[in-house]
């Protein structure tokens, strides 16, 4: 039987980090689910369909051509009609495109099919928005992690400048509060912890202290 580990919350609350090294420790498949909204926002933009457009932004969700790659560094590289773009995957532009195409429906149903065929064995960590509530209903373990949106919007922050992208703190503050509210109130698969979610709140651990807070639970559930 193929595992599975959810892991939802808003931006910024260190699903992404603690998912993809938890995948990396139990030898799991990893499924970046926000990463396939933010592809389909930007081929959206490249096709010149609008956020808005449901009925043209199906038959892109569909077939839109991309692949998932693990370089020799352990990197994950994203490829898009065979051109790398990792590096504009992760703008908040493209963050604000994503989550205007996934308020749709019939986006959200074309995506499913896509996001359940990472489920194969030996198992998969799967992170998003609506993992354990929609996807992955049945999966063994849920995790739902949050933070304060001040500390979620400095970690981000931190990450742009990472990459080189100049922003400020309080215009990404907002950018991601609006995102959040975006997120929260849509009428399809909002973002919500599931009932039988495991909730962290992660505004006060490291990444290495919330990893071994999920690892604890993981081993309690005989996951590994
Ligand atoms: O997780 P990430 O920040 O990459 O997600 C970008 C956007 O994609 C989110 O703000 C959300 O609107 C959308 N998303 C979603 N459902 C998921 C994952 C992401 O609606 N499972």
């Amino acid at each position: 039987m193929v595992k599975i580990i959810t892991v939802d919350g808003p931006s910024g609350a260190g699903k992404g980090t603690t998912s993809r090294r938890l995948a990396k420790k139990l030898g799991f498949h990893y499924l970046d689910s926000g990463a396939l909204y933010r592809l389909l926002g930007m081929v959206a933009a490249r096709h010149r369909v609008n956020t808005s457009d449901n009925k043209n932004l199906v038959p892109l969700a569909r077939n839109m051509d991309i692949q998932f790659e693990t370089t020799r560094a352990g990197e994950i590289r994203i490829l898009l009609e065979g051109e790398d773009v990792t590096m504009e995957l992760r703008t908040e532009q493209t963050a604000t495109l994503a989550s205007q195409v996934a308020s749709h429906l019939e986006v959200r149903e074309a995506l499913l099919v896509r996001q359940r065929r990472f489920a194969t064995l030996p198992g998969l960590v799967a992170d998003g928005r609506d993992m354990g509530t929609v996807v992955f209903p049945d999966a063994q373990l849920k995790l739902y992690l949050t933070a304060s949106i001040e500390e979620r919007a400095r970690r981000r922050y931190k990450q742009l400048l990472d990459k080189g992208e100049s922003v400020s703190l309080r215009a990404l503050e907002s950018q991601v509060r609006a995102r959040d509210e975006r997120d929260i109130n849509r009428d399809i698969s909002p973002l919500v912890a599931a009932s039988d979610a495991i909730e962290i709140d992660t505004s006060e651990l490291s990444i290495n202290e919330v990893l071994d807070a999920v690892l604890n639970i993981v081993l309690l559930k005989g996951l590994m």
